[in-house]
């Protein structure tokens, strides 16, 4: 077997075998075969694609490249979210502490943010003393503790998609749906959860910019979850706009904190209740979703979900009084504000916009070492539907760096569209996947 022979085949539309594919995963991760044909391959697997047993073969490659990790010992059904990437998603920090209240083990391995998508890690640090570096047995026995634990990726997972990843990211092949799927996926499968549940943004801010496309992923993706035998759902939502009101490290925080208070936006509020009423169904622990719903709905209203994550931050060695008291969280001493200048209804506010607006205020990574201000960010004050008048407040910055502040408010400003109102109603969850 060889790699020029197998590039051949992908450009003439063949389809490749579990050997071939078995092949040029190892191949490129110990390095025997180098990045220009690699790069050859994935441009002919964009062009021409990967049918769903070379997807799910790539899958399995790519997961058994590296560790997999063994959750065998957490009791229950342990449940996992993934979002493809949104743009003020504080979706994980809610939703964990929503599940672990009414007992289901939420154990999640996040990630750091990079570009215009924030980090559940990054979110956590600007809680003071938050550990997100659990060792696997603290991972393990404070989920069988208190049903919930978040930390980044341990071992050596998936070092195959680390690879490929970073080559796909500077050659134009990130936007195949059988790359992302097995990406994504062999990452998830290879923490052994019983039960997923995917949040496949659409729209400015995310991979997929229309719905056949996300509906395209998110099919793929259930189909290998399901597969490599787990419950897998997906959701298909809106990012016509960010969600949620607070962009940024902090400000997320506290907004989660509200919405776990029941004050928080309507947005992330639904979001968090749709997801989660999908996951106690996975889970066993209800017998439909309007069911889970009510259930979550009460564990808000008793405080029970805000006690989780209060439970969850001491176990995790952070400091819950800023929980009692989110005045404690330092946000960036400079304050700005933005104002219209139009009148009308908001159309929608670019999330891509908003992203690149909120990473230049110091929010986000520029590159994987760039330090980051969990101070800053922006808090919208406008959402689609609301109606603006000029000189309106439509957004407040949060940053040190005043030398961005001129080009953030031009982007913020542009990223609002304003105008006639829309003819329908925003939709924020657009489709279920089962
Ligand atoms: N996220 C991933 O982890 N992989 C992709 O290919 C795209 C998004
Ligand atoms: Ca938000």
């Amino acid at each position: 077997m060889n790699i020029y022979d197998i590039i051949e085949k992908k450009k003439h539309s063949e389809v490749l075998t579990k050997d071939e594919i078995n092949y040029f995963v190892e191949g490129y991760t110990n390095g025997t075969i180098p990045d220009y044909q690699m790069s050859a391959l994935l441009m002919a697997i964009c062009i021409q694609g990967l049918d769903i047993d070379e997807t799910y073969n790539l899958t399995n490659a790519m997961l058994y490249s590296g560790d997999t990790i063994d959750l065998s010992e957490i009791k229950g059904v342990k449940v996992d979210k993934h979002s493809t990437g949104g743009v003020g998603d504080t979706t994980s920090l809610v939703l964990g502490p929503l599940v672990a209240a009414c007992d289901l083990p939420f154990a999640k391995m996040s990630g750091r943010g990079l570009g215009h998508t924030g980090g559940t890690l990054d979110k956590l640090e600007s809680i003071p003393g938050m550990n997100i570096n659990l060792t696997m047995s603290d991972f393990i026995n404070n989920t069988n503790k208190i049903k919930m634990a978040i930390t980044g990726q341990t071992g050596d997972v998936t070092p195959a998609d680390k690879k490929i990843y970073a080559l796909r990211d500077t050659t134009a092949t990130v936007d195949n749906v059988s790359l992302i799927s097995s990406s994504i996926m062999s990452k998830k499968i290879a923490v052994d959860t019983d039960a997923l549940i995917l949040d496949v943004k659409v729209g400015s801010g995310a991979f997929m910019k229309n719905v056949e496309e996300a509906e395209k992923l998110s099919k793929m993706m259930v189909e290998l979850g399901h597969k490599f035998g787990r419950r897998t759902v997906a959701v298909i939502t809106n990012m016509d706009e960010p969600l949620g009101l607070a962009i940024g490290n902090s400000l997320e925080v506290i907004e989660a904190i509200d919405t776990l208070k029941g004050q928080g936006p309507k947005d992330l509020t639904e979001l968090c209740l749709v997801l989660g009423a999908k996951l106690l169904v996975l889970g066993n622990k209800c017998e439909n979703e309007e069911v889970a719903r009510e259930l979550l709905q009460e564990k808000i209203t008793s405080g029970e979900a805000l006690n989780k994550f209060k439970e969850f931050v001491r176990l995790q060695g952070g400091d819950a009084s800023y929980i009692d008291d989110v005045n404690k969280f330092k946000l960036s001493s400079i304050k700005k504000e933005v104002y219209s200048e139009k009148e009308g209804y908001v159309k929608s506010i670019n999330a891509l916009g908003i992203g690149e607006a909120s990473k230049d205020l110091g929010a986000g990574r520029e590159t994987k070492d760039s330090i980051l201000d969990l101070g800053s960010g922006i808090m919208l004050n406008k959402k689609i539907d609301d109606f603006v008048k000029k000189g309106d407040l439509l957004a407040t910055i949060y940053t040190e760096k005043s030398e961005e502040i001129e080009d953030v408010t031009k982007m913020i400003i542009d990223s609002y569209d304003i105008g006639e109102k829309n003819k329908e109603a925003y939709k924020l969850i657009i489709k279920e996947i089962y």
